[in-house]
């Protein structure tokens, strides 16, 4: 989605601006741009489509000299990807950069006449509302809150004006706007990885607040500009966090550092020697968690695969509780109904997604206590919901989610281990699953140490397949949903996840010289019947990569057997072998592994 970073302060304002803007390019963009103001109170406009070295070439040609400006990266939603459309937008006495959608543009262009506008945005509208309100001795922060007023929609913006040289003006409605508070320097920016390096420190606007911003820091305000009290953050996470770690791609980074973040979802949650598990975030009293009945787990892509992985566990623990688990895009215009006794999983790693943020809001109209299971500290869905857990992944730059994955069912099953105490769940099975969290991350590593080499050379072995089919029973069926949208998202490979057992009911037609399978086979109570259905996917010839922490024999053309003291959450564990063979086969596809074509990493339109 689109990126927004500001700057004003003692450095050269474009030094800032580009190197945010490049820390802000995982989130997928197709045009970028800057404004800034010279020591002569001169703006200067550059924008180019493409990537942030296209727009560095603009530069080059002419560079900034000013020590206050804006930048964006534009994930094109109102408007085609042209130089036109990029931001900022510069209308009048208004340069301005903006997230999200303005609704009732349309209302408003028609009563901007006056105007000449010069491309097919949203946002040039609202520069040009912005402008007209901008007259006499009206403050800059005065028209930017007066004309909010009038806009239906969602926005994260900062805009500055000739006007008033070293002012710039954040405000924020549905998309997030973080103030980084630096030594006589102010940096404002979408997502915090655009302020490290520069300051720890930093306000995380509100909905509806309004921050004037200059050299010496930040004042925040409603849009009745009533004065509010600010408390700054500390920031999570650090540069190196956002580096690649000596590897290739962030993805490969966040595959492998699985073992090394997941203790962070860990700390302080699980009691190994009595076998309980306790989230503090979603404050729940006794009383509260003894009275949940209904569990509805909410999220959209790989956060709803987790949820579904999640709800096979709760239900193991938790003997009187039903789990319901909806994709949120979908849920958000059902005529849904949830027991008043229901409590909400709002699952997402950043925290961003609109679907999921829409169903949180309907969740919450019908009185039903949200809790976010979310990566992103500060999100708009971590600050909506009733309570919640931080995941504690890290930052997740590639837009294939790896370790949040992991990280999420983590969480969510610490939570259904935590109520299940109040719910006469089974104190030994309770007591397993704790045992097996508290040596996960140690086999992960040893997993995916053991297995890395092997899976690279069976994703050369496969790149070429077109088609695909990812099958898995039980706890391995989310596991293989998941299998084949990372195979999907990075290679362009068409993969389809499916229960094995639903293999009879038609997908069995498809198999031919065109596909390859991958078939999880847990080795628990259903093994047999898992391979009943190897056994109907060879018989018509098809080619199957087996991942299994099974010893039993097996016939397949590659098997890939995990040996674990892990038996609960081995589908965990063979889901991180799906991600590496994923990552390596987009490698050999020679796709861009950390951005591919037409996904962002959150999608924060509908
Ligand atoms: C997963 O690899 C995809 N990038 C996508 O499905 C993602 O999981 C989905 O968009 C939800 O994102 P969120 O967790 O940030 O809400």
């Amino acid at each position: 989605m689109c990126g927004i970073v500001g700057y004003v302060g003692k450095r050269t304002a474009q030094d800032v601006l580009l190197n945010g803007l490049k820390r802000l390019e995982y989130r997928g963009y197709d045009s970028a741009g800057i404004a800034t103001l010279d020591d002569e109170d001169n703006p200067h406009l550059a924008r180019s489509v493409g990537k942030i070295s296209d727009l560095e070439q603009v530069i080059s040609e002419k560079p900034h000299t000013g020590h206050m400006g804006i930048g964006h990266t534009r994930w094109a939603t109102h408007g085609g990807v042209t130089v036109s459309n990029a931001h900022p937008h510069n209308v009048g006495n208004i340069f301005l950069v903006h997230n999200g959608i303005i609704e009732n543009y349309k209302e408003l262009k028609a009563k901007l006449s006056n105007y000449d506008f010069r491309s097919d945005t949203d946002t040039e509208v609202l520069a040009a509302l912005i402008d007209s309100n901008y007259k006499g001795d009206v403050s800059l922060k005065d028209a930017v809150a007066k004309s909010l007023k009038d806009v239906r929609g969602t926005y994260g913006i900062a805009v500055f004006s000739p006007k008033e040289p070293g002012t710039i003006v954040a405000a924020r409605l549905g998309s997030p706007l973080i103030i980084g508070l630096g030594h006589d320097e102010t940096i404002i920016a979408s997502d915090a990885s655009a302020l490290l390096g520069y300051t720890r420190e930093a306000i995380y606007l509100n909905d509806g607040e309004l921050a004037v911003c200059n050299s010496n820091g930040s004042e925040v305000f409603n849009l009745n500009l009533k004065h509010l009290n600010s408390h700054p953050e500390e920031i999570e996470g650090n540069l190196e966090q956002i580096q690649k770690g000596g590897y290739d791609h962030f993805l490969l980074k966040e595959i492998m550092e699985q073992a090394t973040t997941l203790p962070n979802t860990l700390s302080g949650r699980i009691d190994v020697e009595n076998g309980k598990m306790h989230l503090g975030g979603p404050n729940l009293t006794a009383e509260e968690m003894r009275n949940i009945h209904h569990v509805v787990i909410v999220g959209c892509g790989t956060a709803y695969y987790a949820g579904l992985l999640a709800s096979y566990y709760m239900e193991q623990l938790i003997p009187d509780v039903t789990t319901e688990v909806v994709i949120a895009s979908e849920y958000r215009y059902r005529s849904f109904h949830l027991p008043k006794d229901s409590v909400a999983l709002i699952v997402s790693q950043s925290g961003e997604t609109a679907d999921t943020l829409a169903c949180l809001r309907e969740i919450k109209k019908r009185g039903v206590k949200t809790l976010g299971i979310v990566n992103v500290v500060g999100s708009t869905i971590a600050r909506e919901v009733n309570g919640g857990t931080y995941v504690h992944a890290g930052p997740e730059i590639s837009v294939a989610s790896t370790k949040a994955f992991t990280a999420q069912v983590v969480t969510m099953l610490m939570f259904a281990g935590m109520i299940a105490e109040y719910h006469g769940g089974n104190p030994d099975l309770i007591h397993s699953f704790t045992r097996e969290l508290s040596i996960l991350p140690a086999e992960i590593e040893k997993t995916l140490n053991d297995h890395r080499s092997e899976i690279e050379q069976l994703a050369k072995k496969y790149a070429s397949f077109d088609d695909a089919l990812y099958l898995g029973r039980d706890t391995a069926y989310p596991i293989a949903l998941e299998g084949a949208l990372k195979l999907k998202e990075i290679s362009y490979i068409h993969a389809e996840g499916y229960a094995s057992g639903e293999l009879k009911h038609g997908p069995i037609a498809l198999i031919d010289d065109r596909f390859f399978e991958v078939f999880t086979i847990l080795d628990n109570w259903l093994f047999d019947k898992s391979i009943g259905g190897l056994h109907e996917v060879r018989a018509r010839g098809g080619k199957v990569i087996v991942l299994t922490n099974s010893t039993a024999d097996i016939e397949a053309d590659d098997i890939v057997r995990i040996n674990s003291n892990v038996k609960l959450l081995a589908p965990i564990l063979i889901n991180t072998l799906q991600q590496l063979f994923a990552y390596y086969v987009a490698v050999e596809r020679g796709n861009d592994v950390d951005q591919p074509r037409n996904l962002a990493k959150s999608v924060t339109v509908e």
